[in-house]
């Protein structure tokens, strides 16, 4: 992949790495705080969440083990559908566990409120959200996302994990993908 390409298929930079890094600290901070005195799971959704859980789990002060999942929702490509499947569940029992969700980015809200009943009917203590973006202009359902790193306007961006048909996870920055590229 050229440079010259992606200049044409992203049409703006929106959070520059270095934001991005600068918020997760303070997150995580605030993170450290509130579980001050419980054992903290922390679960990432696969693939998007893969950069933002590297940088937020070295940002605690704290040792906090990682778990997987990975889900995926069907419909148009560029829109999440709601219809959720397992495709790689958990290594960890949640029973009586903090789980702290670490998502790339709440659209829509279906995936993540699919989960959070998933995850309460698995018996866990507590289960709570840290979405790095969040599209209030596009949400269907509401998600109780205790943590958002960034409130970002209804476009399809990529970048920092976020994909478009696999592509662009490996940009530093989160960008919006030029219409052209998908429609
Ligand atoms: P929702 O909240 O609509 O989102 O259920 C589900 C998943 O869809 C992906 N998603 C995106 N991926 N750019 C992306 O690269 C986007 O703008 C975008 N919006 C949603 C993402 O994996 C999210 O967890
Ligand atoms: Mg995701």
């Amino acid at each position: 992949m050229r440079a010259v390409d992606i200049q044409s298929e992203i049409t703006e930079i929106l959070v520059t790495e270095e934001q991005i890094l600068k918020r997760l600290d303070e997150i995580a901070a605030q993170v450290a705080v509130d579980y001050a005195d419980k054992d903290l799971l922390l679960v990432g959704v696969l693939k998007g969440a893969i950069m933002v859980m590297a940088d937020f789990s070295r940002a605690l002060p704290t040792v906090a083990p990682i778990d997987w999942m990975a889900v995926s929702s069907y419909g148009a490509s560029t829109k999440s559908s709601g219809v959720v499947q397992i495709r790689k569940d958990l290594d960890e029992d949640l029973h009586d566990r903090h789980v702290l969700i670490v998502e790339d980015i709440i659209d829509s809200g279906l995936t993540l409120s699919w989960l959070l009943e998933n995850f309460a009917s698995r018996g866990a203590a507590s289960v709570e959200v840290f979405a790095l973006l969040r599209k209030p202009d596009a949400a269907k359902v509401h998600v109780d996302c205790r943590y958002v790193g960034f409130d970002i306007a209804n476009e399809f961006v990529v970048g920092y994990g976020l994909d478009y048909a696999e592509k662009y996870r490996n940009l530093r920055d989160v960008a919006i993908l030029a219409p052209h590229v998908y429609s």
